[in-house]
């Protein structure tokens, strides 16, 4: 596999077209993004954690039957995943309520939310990636309703899967955020999973583990995506 061009800068990830038309290079680099790249700064070791992070997460989901874009790690920040056709929207659940939530509806930060919830919104930093329904999905063309309902089966798998693999670990996954894309017909999960898209808890503590750390400028981002990574096992050097 010979990396070549680079096709899109992200905000936290680049992506490098391959010598096969199907596949891509995923690198993650260190900077930090929150408040729709309002906020950004340059974390160290950040993309080598969360390169090994997420292909943990990805190998485990994909073990449990969720079709994913990884294909295997490349090096401590890059990974080689199926080149996708990606769907512009965002696909949230929460377990438990914080963030943008318990501003626009004014619930109890820290309630637990039985059932979860699950928002889509719209991949627009510009827009401020508002909410958007099932509706606005299919009037504006963004997936056919067969992709909207494989999006949230697979979100709500990902849920169990990922619930009990973090409560294991004593933690609480509060909330995540999935990308989904279309490879060859199918629809399969892409993007990330990385404490950078997810809120996650100390079960005992509350202690923040995830991204909210930077956005609130608590400090101990890294070390705190690191804390996660050697509760789960995950072998970062
Ligand atoms: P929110 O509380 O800001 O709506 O975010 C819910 C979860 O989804 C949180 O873990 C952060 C993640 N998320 C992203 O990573 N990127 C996004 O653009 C959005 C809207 C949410
Ligand atoms: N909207 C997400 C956040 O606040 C992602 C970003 O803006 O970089 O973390």
């Amino acid at each position: 596999m010979e990396k070549r061009a680079e096709l899109y800068a992200g905000k936290a990830k680049s992506v490098f077209l391959t010598d096969d038309p199907d596949y891509l290079v995923l690198q993650f680099r260190n900077d930090t993004s929150a408040f729709d790249g309002e906020k950004v700064e340059q974390l160290d070791r950040k993309g080598m954690v969360n390169n090994k992070f997420n292909a943990f997460i990805m190998q485990t989901l994909q073990a449990a039957g969720i079709p994913t874009h990884f294909e295997r790690l490349l090096g401590d920040d890059e990974a080689l995943v199926k080149r996708m056709a990606m769907i512009p929207v965002e696909c949230v659940v929460r377990n438990i309520a914080a963030g943008s939530i318990v501003r626009r509806l004014g619930v109890q930060d820290g309630m637990d939310l039985n059932p979860p919830t699950f928002e889509f919104f719209l991949k627009n930093d510009a827009l401020h990636d508002p909410m958007v329904n099932d509706y606005h999905i299919r009037t504006f063309g963004w997936a056919s309703d067969e992709d909207v309902a494989q999006m949230k089966a697979l979100t709500f798998r990902v849920n169990e899967v990922l619930k009990k693999l973090f409560d294991d670990a004593g933690m609480l996954l509060v909330d995540y955020k999935l990308e989904f894309g279309r490879f060859h017909g199918q629809v399969i999960l892409g993007d990330e999973f990385s404490p950078d898209g997810c809120r996650l808890w100390d079960k005992q503590t509350r202690n923040k583990l995830d991204k909210d750390r930077f956005r609130q400028g608590l400090g101990g981002v890294v070390e705190a995506y690191e804390e996660v990574a050697s509760r789960l096992g995950i072998k970062l050097d």
